[in-house]
């Protein structure tokens, strides 16, 4: 390999916000040992699969993608290195390596770093990947061998966007969820550290910042208490104060540990913005009990009213899952009641998936049949989104300051961007990427605001943008 012609890698990212994230820690750990991005997955020397296994859709498109891999590496004669990282192979890790034996190396989501090491053992030098080394190995673990992506270097595709992460792990115990099992422990990082880290990003041109963790308010239960600050609340006031962090967003916390010093600061700190992800997952105490959620349906719908009491504007987005084991119809139609009660600005609905190792995977008497589960979402997300579509008319006619992301993709003339709700905003107008402009909203829709750029002084831009790719937002789980 000579300096002019260096290895290039290609990652391919599953799941939630957390993995997105991971994938920048893997891409700048990539690149910092002299990779550069291949132009496809068949022009990379090495690819990376970065794996969710929340439900069971995400496992089945790995397994078509890995089989389709088989196919890359030997129209490349073998000459590239296959990883599979991520929750699907902390929980697969007993069967991956046999079963897709052109799989190289397996990490799981707390042995990122390892991922670098292995590919280093290919020669020795780091980026010189080009042989395809050993049978397949495994890095796994849920304990202490752990270590936070974000010791790693990032590479990010929205400068004036960044995630940070707080914490990894979970110690809750959804009955029906995954993430405990494959993440391990919680563990919350360092409070200076991650001050550092977001006075890095703002020097660096980021203004909006997403604090990632599985459980985000409960950030700090284990730090040791020697009077310096470690909660929650203390942190969401200390990204305040950044200079040139505008934006401050967080997902997702937990509706049992919205402690009121969250709430006060959310309303004092003008960067926090109005807008928070608050999974309900059911509607049903009984389900709620079933779910291990340890919060009733009212202690949630009355949490929510006292966040709103603080934050009088807040949109509140939700995650619901249905057709647990055993969920009745008059129980589901209490989740479609809550959704009413609670005037949720958007949800994302899921239907329930068994997971192995989990606590409902052993409810089997109890499931509820697919078509049944589809009828209820489907019937959910009528509900759900005609309360978001009622709910963003109270945006038409105001102006929203909107953090511009780039070129919309349709119409091909507009930009995008995100209003301080987080609502994506499809607008007319000549700002440039990263800019915070006002836009007048003249048409709402269950997902989207349709407006016009305004100048400083009130009137109205309008120019067409060049295209550029679109970036998504998925939720973590909580
Ligand atoms: N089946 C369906 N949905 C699930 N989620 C987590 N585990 C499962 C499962 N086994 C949902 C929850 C969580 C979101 C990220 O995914 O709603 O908040
Ligand atoms: Fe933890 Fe969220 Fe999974 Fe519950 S749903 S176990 S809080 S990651």
């Amino acid at each position: 390999m000579n300096e002019a012609d260096p290895q290039k890698y290609h990652v391919i990212t599953f799941g939630c916000q957390m993995n997105s994230h991971d994938s920048e820690r893997i891409s700048g750990m990539l690149e910092q040992r002299g990779m550069v991005p291949a132009a496809d997955q068949d022009d990379a020397d090495v690819v990376v699969f970065n794996t969710c296994t929340i439900r069971e859709k995400p496992d089945q498109k790995l397994y078509t993608q890995l089989d389709q891999a088989k196919g890359s590496k030997r129209r490349r004669g073998g000459n590239q290195v296959i990883a599979v990282g991520g929750c699907l192979v902390e929980a697969q890790r007993d069967n991956l390596l046999a079963q897709f034996p052109w799989v190289d190396v397996a990490f799981g989501p707390g042995r990122i770093r390892d991922l670098g090491n292995f590919l280093e053992l290919a020669d020795g030098e780091g980026a010189s990947v080009g042989q395809t080394p050993g049978d397949g190995e495994g890095f796994y673990g849920i304990a202490d061998e752990r270590s936070f992506a974000s010791e790693l270097p990032t590479r990010r595709d929205r400068p004036h966007q960044a995630w940070v992460q707080i914490s990894m792990g979970c110690n809750m115990k959804c009955s029906y969820c995954i993430v405990p099992a494959v993440r391990g422990r919680e563990v919350s990082r360092p409070f200076a550290e991650i001050v550092t880290e977001v006075e890095r990003l703002a020097a660096d041109g980021a203004r909006e910042v997403t604090l990632l963790g599985q459980n985000v308010n409960s950030y700090g239960n284990h730090l040791p208490r020697d009077g310096s600050p470690r909660t929650f609340a203390e942190l969401l006031r200390a990204v305040d104060a950044i200079d040139g962090i505008d934006r401050i967003r967080y997902t997702s916390p937990h509706p049992a540990h919205m402690r009121e010093d969250v709430i006060a600061a959310m309303a004092e700190c003008s960067s926090v913005m109005p807008q928070l992800h608050l999974p309900l997952q059911a509607g049903s105490n009984r389900v709620l009990k079933a779910m291990r959620r340890t919060y009733t349906r009212e202690r949630f719908v009355d949490l929510a009213a006292k966040i709103r009491a603080s934050i009088p504007d807040i949109a509140f987005s939700t995650d619901i899952i249905v057709g647990f084991p055993g969920e009745t119809e008059a129980e589901f139609l209490e989740t479609v009641e809550v959704c009413r009660e609670v005037q949720f600005d958007g949800a994302f609905t899921f239907i329930y998936s068994s997971r192995t190792g989990t606590e409902a995977a052993a409810l089997t008497a109890d499931f509820i049949p697919p078509a049944e589960q589809q009828r209820r979402l489907e019937h959910l997300v009528d509900v759900v989104r005609a309360i978001a579509t009622e709910r963003h008319q109270r945006h038409v006619g105001s102006v929203q300051p909107v953090l511009v992301e780039g070129a919309a993709r349709k119409p091909a003339n507009r930009l995008r961007g995100r209003s301080p709700h987080n609502v994506k905003v499809i607008f007319e107008g000549d700002a440039p990427d990263g800019a915070i402009v006002p836009v007048r909203i003249v048409h709402a829709t269950s997902e989207t605001l349709l407006g016009r750029q305004l100048t400083d002084a009130g009137e109205l831009v309008a120019a067409p943008a060049s295209s550029r790719s679109v970036v998504t937002f998925d939720t973590i789980s909580t």
